[in-house]
């Protein structure tokens, strides 16, 4: 029996397919993470380290990690409710560049706050590092996404050790060739 199906990809990311296989997986492994982890924690963190938006196909940003990300949250926080576990969804969004930093802004602003409770860091993930444990504090289960443009003092142990070495996180480090810089 042939097993494989054929995936259609999306007008908003034509020319930008490893875009969309990167946005795939991140959907598919964070629904099934917060699902489980949902069933005995009660605070869930999300951590997105280079979040953009960054060539994103539509002016609304829902095919960028942020808006994937924050819809993911949402849907896992209502189907938990429905089984008796409420639990309480905090994320973050860094960002270097200005430009960006002001449309990430700006998107926060507008998207609903009473399910997932956002904030946004402008600088360099690399000068943040310690704010953004600060903001995980020590306990929560919390979820990193390192998804960098490049990957010298970023995807490296040393950069990334302050942050493996906090219990109670899980990892999606994301670097294709194009990223590369
Ligand atoms: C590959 S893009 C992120 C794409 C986004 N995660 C998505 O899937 O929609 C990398 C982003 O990281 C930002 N960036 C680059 N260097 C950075 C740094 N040192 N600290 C924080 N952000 C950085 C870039 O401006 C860019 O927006």
């Amino acid at each position: 029996m042939n097993s494989e199906k054929n995936i259609t990809v999306p007008e908003s990311y034509r020319g930008r397919e490893q875009a969309f296989v990167k946005h795939t997986l991140l959907k598919t492994y964070l629904e099934r993470l917060f699902m489980i982890i949902g069933l005995f924690q009660s605070h869930i963190r999300y951590v997105d380290c280079f979040s953009g938006p960054w060539q994103e196909g539509s002016s609304d940003l829902r095919d960028t990690s942020i808006s994937i990300s924050l819809e993911i949250m949402r849907r896992c926080r209502r189907a938990l409710l429905e089984r008796g576990r409420k639990v309480s969804f905090h994320a973050l969004y860094i960002e270097k560049d200005k430009h960006a930093h002001t449309k990430l802004q700006e998107y926060l602003g507008v998207v609903p706050g009473n399910e997932v409770v956002t904030k946004s860091l402008h600088g360099d993930f690399f000068e943040l590092r310690q704010s953004v444990l600060d903001w995980c504090g020590s306990d929560d289960f919390t979820f990193f996404f390192i998804d960098p443009k490049g990957w010298k003092r970023v995807v490296e142990i040393p950069t990334l050790t302050p942050l493996l070495q906090r219990p109670n996180a899980e990892f999606l480090i994301w670097s294709s060739n194009s990223n590369y810089s």
